[in-house]
């Protein structure tokens, strides 16, 4: 059978390349998927298939195959980011300002590949496939925790999903047994001062150089907190304070991101981060407001179920594919599905000939790699339904 999805992705390798130029060219935000989410459906119900609205613009489609067999679901996301694309390629965002800069438009297209396909093949498996076509994964509170409160993995025995990934060569399955992604937490700091003239600082209480102090103090809870053999990481993004030269400004703003995999080590970075801000500010004379917002939970994957990925993996595409690699300090919201139900994520390589990493203007995928996840895509879903899935 396996023979049989790869002559059928093969003969919808234009399409699934023209679905993922369809979207990158159509490109909406988090949660404003509609477009995408009006066209995803109406080539399902082409399919034949029943289709659930979930999570606003999110869809929930269920393939039903003979009777007995597991319930597996594989999962797409849906959302683009605010960003101008930039360069000149024949598919360029029509949106001004947005753009899928992640490969998320080629998520979609791999999935729907995938139900076309065994939706073609409904009479000769047992179990059945759910497709979950989920917003906004780029910005928390993200759509798969909606999905979820709203039924999406009612009954699914096993779950997996996928991320095209430029640092990876083409056909590279990237696969990591426990925890893959990090807690992505957010935070913004303001401090407040007293603004003045410039040539007078002995009347001011200048922002700038808490601020300065602070970026310099928060150093020491990677260094000097952790447990170095435990990943953490604390980095600021922007800075923000003052109008021109020679005025001390009122105040200055911060924020930065806090990435962890385990509970303590977050809790642990969030309370040294608060006591550090308010000992900085407090030594200088300044106040500060701190706003610390608790990002996904870290992605861990299901040992057993990277196991099955990897077998499959070697069925399919070829056991050189395979390739174990580090954990990485992103977020993922699919952390929440692997949190009710056993299964996996993956990275997918796509990197030949692409410059740009992930969230560049210049961004692009190698679309080669489209069929070859569509095949690894459909032969988890068909040998998953078939799978023993402990409960
Ligand atoms: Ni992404």
């Amino acid at each position: 059978m396996l023979d049989e999805i790869k002559n059928k992705v093969t003969e919808i390798t234009e399409e699934l390349v023209s679905w993922r130029r369809d979207f990158h060219r159509h490109p909406e935000l988090a949660f404003e998927e509609k477009r995408t989410s009006a066209v995803i459906r109406e080539f399902l119900e082409s399919l034949g298939l029943q289709v659930e609205t979930c999570a606003k613009t999110g869809l929930r489609a269920v393939l039903q195959g003979k009777p007995g067999g597991q319930t597996v679901a594989l999962r797409a996301d849906m959302d683009a980011l605010p960003l101008q694309e930039e360069g000149d390629k024949e598919y360029i965002s029509q949106n001004p300002g947005i753009t899928h800069a992640c490969g998320h438009d080629g998520h979609m297209a791999i999935i729907m590949g995938v139900a076309k396909i065994l939706s073609q093949m409904k009479d000769r498996f047992s179990g059945k496939i759910v497709f979950l076509f989920q917003p906004s994964e780029e910005r928390i509170p993200g759509g798969a925790k909606l999905m979820i409160e709203e039924g999406a993995l009612e009954g699914v025995d096993a779950i997996f999903g996928l991320h095209l990934w430029q640092n990876l060569a083409t056909g590279i399955v990237g696969l990591v047994k426990g925890p893959m992604m990090a807690q992505p937490d957010a935070f913004s700091i303001t401090i407040k001062g007293k603004g003045g003239h410039g040539s007078m600082p002995q009347q001011t209480v200048d922002p700038i150089l808490v601020a300065s102090q602070l970026v310099v103090n928060v150093q020491s809870i990677v260094s000097r907190s952790i447990d170095p053999l435990k990943p953490v990481v604390v980095s600021f993004g922007t800075i923000k304070g003052g109008t021109i030269y020679n005025i001390i400004p009122e105040k200055v703003t911060l924020t930065g991101t806090v990435r962890s995999f385990d509970a303590d080590v977050q809790k642990l970075t969030e309370q040294r981060l608060r006591k550090i801000t308010r000992k900085t500010c407090e030594t200088y004379g300044a106040t500060a407001e701190l706003k610390y917002d608790i990002g996904y939970a870290s992605l861990i994957n299901d040992a057993g179920m990277v196991d099955f990925v990897e077998q499959i993996t070697a069925k399919t595409l070829g056991k050189e594919r395979v390739k174990h690699i580090e954990p990485v300090m992103g977020g993922e919201d699919f952390a929440y599905y692997l949190k009710k139900v056993p299964g996996a994520f993956l990275f997918f390589g796509m990197g030949d000939g692409t410059q740009y990493p992930h969230h560049h203007p210049g961004f692009d995928i190698d679309e080669k790699a489209l069929p070859e996840a569509a095949y690894l895509m459909t032969a988890l879903a068909l040998e998953g339904s078939s799978l023993h899935i402990p409960h």
